[in-house]
């Protein structure tokens, strides 16, 4: 049988076709999504209908050439799970309820009986059963750091400050939730392995929050362990770590997480990437979501720089970070379709 083009990459074959997904190719610049979200009634609640959310991370499968679909949910239904309140306000990105003290955070649910982790489990169920056999299913949740943040910060630019300053102060309580997070990350990524998923990715969007001293403890090692984890449990399950702002950092995330492949942002030059990283790691990334937005020659070069700088075989082509709203559908088959003629 033949693997999804995306899991040979991964699993360091050659390939015909270079792989390619989009990080939010579900999501508000699809008009058949805002229709199914008003249905749902709220973005919450379309994320614990497993029916519209498979519906929705099949959505732009049915659109364009992709390799991949990634499971319908956020990185925030982990602390919601834990017993943390969570709001998503129209207009202003998450709210989570702020945690800090030994006590709090010693209190935190696990997340083994957690009826979110059912339902999540229910949308990859359902969405493995009608994805073709040539696409691979994406499962994901967020870092430690990068949960932990909204959790002490409880979201926004001054939140992310805040928990900035105490992941370099370094109290008792902020290690134990790290240990916390570690311990649900496992636990969420087994549950979505056994419900289909092929490959997992761990978001660190906030990772260029940390300074580069605590990027080993805070970022690489805690994502190591997940790692170590996942492979202890269910070996053979590709994973893909994106520390979004990480820079030169990536290297030592890589050694550090062995992590099959590393997503890298748009700021990251890709000639580096190839020279430092991709010896060791397939590289997902990183054309400029800004790009898809505005279209024109800009993204015509945007791609082709990108294809250019890595072989077929040691890449994925992604966005440097998630597709804007105001993105026209019609630049995203466009991309595909150059990239498609491009490799020939
Ligand atoms: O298509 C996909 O990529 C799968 C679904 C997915 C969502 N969120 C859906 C979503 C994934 C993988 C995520 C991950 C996520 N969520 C991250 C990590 C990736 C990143 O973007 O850095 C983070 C930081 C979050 C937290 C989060 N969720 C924020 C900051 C926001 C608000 C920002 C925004 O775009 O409005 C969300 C909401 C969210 N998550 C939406 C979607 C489609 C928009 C909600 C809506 O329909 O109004």
């Amino acid at each position: 049988m033949n693997d999804p083009p995306l899991l040979d990459v991964l699993n360091g074959k050659k390939v015909l076709r270079r792989p390619v997904w989009f990080m939010r190719q579900a999501g508000r610049y699809l008009p058949e999504y805002r229709e199914v979200r008003a249905r749902a009634g709220s973005f919450l609640n379309l994320c614990y209908a497993p029916d519209l959310a498979a519906e929705v991370t099949l959505q732009p499968l049915a659109r364009f050439d992709l390799d991949a679909a990634i499971l319908f949910a956020d990185i925030l239904v982990v602390p919601q799970a834990m017993g943390l309140g969570l709001a998503f306000e129209e207009g202003e990105g998450p709210v989570v309820e702020k945690i800090s003290g030994l006590e709090r955070v010693g209190a935190l649910r696990p997340l083994d009986e957690a009826k979110e982790v059912g339902l999540i489990c229910e949308t990859v169920k359902a969405a493995k059963e009608r994805l073709a056999a040539n696409v691979a299913l994406i499962g994901f949740c967020g870092a430690p750091w990068t949960v932990a943040s909204y959790m002490i910060g409880g979201g926004g630019e001054s939140g992310r400050e805040v928990a900035r300053a105490v992941a370099a102060e370094g109290p008792p309580w902020f290690d134990l939730l790290m240990e916390r997070l570690i311990d649900a990350s496992v636990t969420y990524l087994v549950r979505q392995i056994d419900a289909g998923v092929d490959v997992v990715q761990i978001f660190d969007s906030w990772a260029g929050d940390l300074p580069g001293y605590l990027q080993e403890k805070i970022i690489a090692l805690p994502i190591g362990r997940i790692v170590k984890g996942l492979r202890d449990q269910r070996p053979g399950i590709p994973v893909i770590v994106f520390a979004r702002g990480a820079g030169a950092g990536h290297r030592r995330i890589g050694e550090a997480t062995k992590a099959e492949c590393l997503g890298v942002e748009t700021s990251m030059p890709l000639d580096w990437a190839r020279d430092q990283l991709a010896g060791s790691h397939v590289i997902q990334g990183n054309l400029d979501p800004l790009l898809v937005e505005c279209g024109g020659d800009a993204l015509t070069r945007g791609i082709e720089q990108v294809a250019a700088a890595l072989p077929r075989d040691r890449h994925i082509f992604n966005l440097g970070h998630g597709m804007r709203p105001g993105t026209p559908p019609e630049h995203v088959d466009l991309v595909i379709k150059h990239l498609r003629k491009l490799d020939g």
